[in-house]
């Protein structure tokens, strides 16, 4: 089994407020469904979540009595995202369920307090592709927070046992420098968790409330703390995430797992 996550970044113009990227969904789904293999779908908010979550300052938890109305937003905001994705998984053939965080997931303090995986494991069982995504949710110390599709990734992959977790996000994996800002930042193909160590991520530009970057490299060396592999590869070609589910080398960057 493979959890897949979409970044936000991939699927919405993260800039411009509920801009939703139909062919770039469209064709990773595709993908999907040509190298039919067992997934979970994970994908994050993007425009659709993190502008708006910033408005209401949403993650530092409940302090007035307008957030209500801001996470209600929120919460409908990424219900519509996950509904536009559901539609391309369905249109194409997948068997997707929705299991929104908001009601499967509570915090304490941004740390995860009860997380209902066997709903996700009894729906795989079935032949079915569970899909999750970043979410408002209830937070017992803070009243509420938000959960990153990144948690939901660490979660699943500590409870499930995948055999590889996927971040399809908009580059085309990690550099050593920021791609964006240096011509001559190089792809690392390969890393161990250690090697992650002294690596600090380029700043995010846009919007984004649950860490960006840095909360990612954080994450990943959790996740290789469990022995599973980490595959970063850039989803605006969606032929590299066939071929990693297809078991074929392809521009990416791996964190291999198994070193604590
Ligand atoms: C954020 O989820 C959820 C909300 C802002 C409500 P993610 O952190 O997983 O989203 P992306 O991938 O960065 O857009």
């Amino acid at each position: 089994m493979y959890i897949i996550k979409f970044g936000g970044s991939v699927i919405t113009n993260k800039t411009k407020e509920n801009c939703f990227k139909q062919e770039v969904v469209d064709d990773l789904v595709k993908a999907i469904k040509k190298a039919n293999k067992e997934t979970i779908i994970i994908h994050g908010a993007g425009s659709f979540g993190h502008i708006i979550a910033d408005k209401y300052n949403l993650n530092k938890g409940h302090k007035s009595s307008d957030q209500l109305l801001g996470f209600s937003l929120t919460h409908g905001m990424v219900q519509k995202l996950n509904s536009l994705v559901l539609d391309s998984l369905h249109n194409n053939g997948i068997p997707a369920v929705s299991i929104p965080p908001h009601s499967s997931l509570i915090l304490n303090n941004h740390n995860p307090l009860k997380f209902d995986y066997i709903i996700f494991k009894e729906y795989l069982d079935m032949g079915f592709t569970p899909v999750t995504f970043g979410d408002v949710v209830l937070d017992k110390k803070l009243g509420f927070s938000i959960c990153s599709g990144d948690l939901l990734m660490l979660l699943l992959a500590e409870n499930l046992e995948p055999e590889k977790t996927i971040f399809v996000i908009d580059e085309d994996g990690f550099f050593t420098s920021n791609p964006k800002e240096d011509k001559n930042a190089e792809l690392i193909e390969s890393a161990t968790k250690d090697q992650l160590n002294g690596y600090v991520a380029s700043k995010d530009r846009h919007a984004d409330v649950t860490g960006g970057m840095q909360g990612k490299i954080e994450t990943i060396k959790k996740i290789a703390e469990l022995g599973i592999d980490t595959i970063l590869l850039n989803g605006n070609k969606p032929d590299r995430l066939f071929k990693v589910l297809n078991g074929e080398k392809t521009k990416s960057t791996i964190i291999t797992g198994g070193q604590k």
